[in-house]
């Protein structure tokens, strides 16, 4: 019986047992509607997840009885708010299982934090000459803020190439970590391929080489436990979206020596000891790098997402899933001239792919049609769908809620789309 590992690549089989989908599709009140007149199949989970009842009804419960601006108001309601708020931090905090509630910041979402630390740690350690180094695969939220970062310092982006399954070339990587590398950004996971890539190992080449890593996280915080620690990752960013949380939040993890290091993102109130018109003196982490008010309710919101994701079990999610894909990847190679993009050993979560002689636009306005939401196009990732030779792909991408059955559908409309548009 295998295990399920910190990348969540093998499946505890005995886990499934107490996962009971339908109950858990429950939990989410906007899966039960019809979307022009067909049962709403969600497969756009990649994009963003569908919110449980649990955290509408935190966020809800917050505005309605303990809203007041934290760290300032001193009256009862302040107090409740702060409560609410550092809670939030310390459920963060557990998720990832990081050491301190220092190293936990606050943002709006994955692309801040990245772009957080870029302009903080970046500006700081990054000169003329030097390297930052990324993957083929990366979301363009991990790679247009390095490139920013490069073109202000004459400094070089440099990519680790992937292979025609979508995998990371590791040789590539050990050979692109030089001594003018100052900081490695590598995806989890991909949002175009679902490629889970080997972090631990990329994070061992780095380190060996005392260059920090930056892990994004956006696409594998969802589907399957992380943490931090063992990983060893220097930073790592999620947003609060696609965990089944609000909009608008989202989570750096920074290690609490290099935060503390680190020159402040944005000023303005909070984020100081004090000021004077001669000099300011900052807050320390994680408060140095959260100016002004933040999104209160989201942090609520989040916490409440991860006390339901919990209650289910990451490892079960990660379980449910991983059955789902085998069954979806059996099923999908059924439909005549279905090219899959990524095919990576390690994968979640994730089926892009073309159908011949069909563009994948049109094939997402059948299937729109039949009620099943996937996403066409780039992904937010030009480069590496275009490393494939293609100019789009459908994305089908799975969540804790999925069923077999969706995937039938799937596989239906897909049928559909060809009789249709060919
Ligand atoms: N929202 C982006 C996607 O759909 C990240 O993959």
């Amino acid at each position: 019986m295998s295990a399920t590992t910190l990348s969540g690549v093998d499946r505890p089989l005995t886990a499934l047992h107490s996962y009971d989908v339908h109950r858990v599709r429950q939990d989410f009140p906007i899966l039960s509607q019809t979307v022009r007149g067909k049962p709403l199949v969600y497969l756009d989970n990649a994009n963003t997840t569908q919110k449980p009842r649990a955290v509408i009804d935190a966020m809800h419960t917050f505005y309605e009885t303990c809203n007041a601006n934290i760290h300032r108001a001193t009256h009862y309601l302040g107090m409740q708010a702060d409560r609410a708020y550092e809670q939030g931090r310390e459920k963060v905090r557990c998720f990832l299982n990081a050491r301190h509630f220092e190293e936990i910041v606050f943002v709006r979402n994955a692309t801040e934090g990245i772009n957080l630390v870029a302009q903080t740690y970046g500006r700081v350690h990054v000169r003329e000459g030097d390297e930052v180094l990324i993957t083929a695969m990366e979301h363009h939220a991990n790679i247009v803020p390095w490139q920013m970062l490069c073109e202000e310092k004459g400094a070089h982006l440099r990519v680790i190439p992937i292979d025609d399954t979508g995998e990371l070339i590791l040789e590539e990587a050990e050979r692109l970590i030089t001594p003018r590398t100052r900081i490695v950004g590598i995806t989890h996971m991909s949002n175009a391929l679902g490629t889970i890539n080997p972090i631990e190992q990329v994070i061992a080449m780095a380190h060996a080489q005392g260059v920090p890593v930056l892990v994004d996280a956006a696409q594998s915080a969802y589907h399957f436990p992380i943490d931090v620690q063992a990983l060893d990752c220097d930073f790592l960013v999620f947003s609060g979206h696609k965990l089944y949380g609000p909009t608008g939040i989202g989570v750096l993890y920074g290690k609490k020596d290099l935060l503390e290091r680190m020159p402040p993102y944005m000023g303005g109130g909070d984020m100081i000891l004090s000021v004077t018109f001669e000099k300011t003196v900052y807050n320390d982490p994680p408060f140095k790098f959260e100016a002004g008010t933040p999104h209160i309710a989201g942090v609520v919101g989040l916490g409440a997402a991860i006390d339901y994701l919990t209650s289910l079990g990451m490892e079960n999610i990660a379980s449910h899933e991983a059955d789902l894909m085998e069954y979806g990847t059996q099923q999908l190679q059924e439909v005549p001239g279905l090219r899959m993009i990524g095919t990576a050993r390690r994968k979640a979560s994730v089926f892009s792919f073309t159908l011949e002689g069909l563009h994948p636009n049109d094939v997402g306005t059948v299937l729109d049609m039949e009620g099943i939401a996937v996403r066409t196009g780039q992904h937010c990732a030009h480069p590496v769908i275009h490393r494939f030779g293609v100019s789009a792909t459908v994305r089908a991408s799975l969540g804790c809620y999925n069923t077999r059955e969706e995937l039938d559908a799937l596989v239906c409309g897909l049928h559909k789309a060809r009789r249709l548009l060919s």
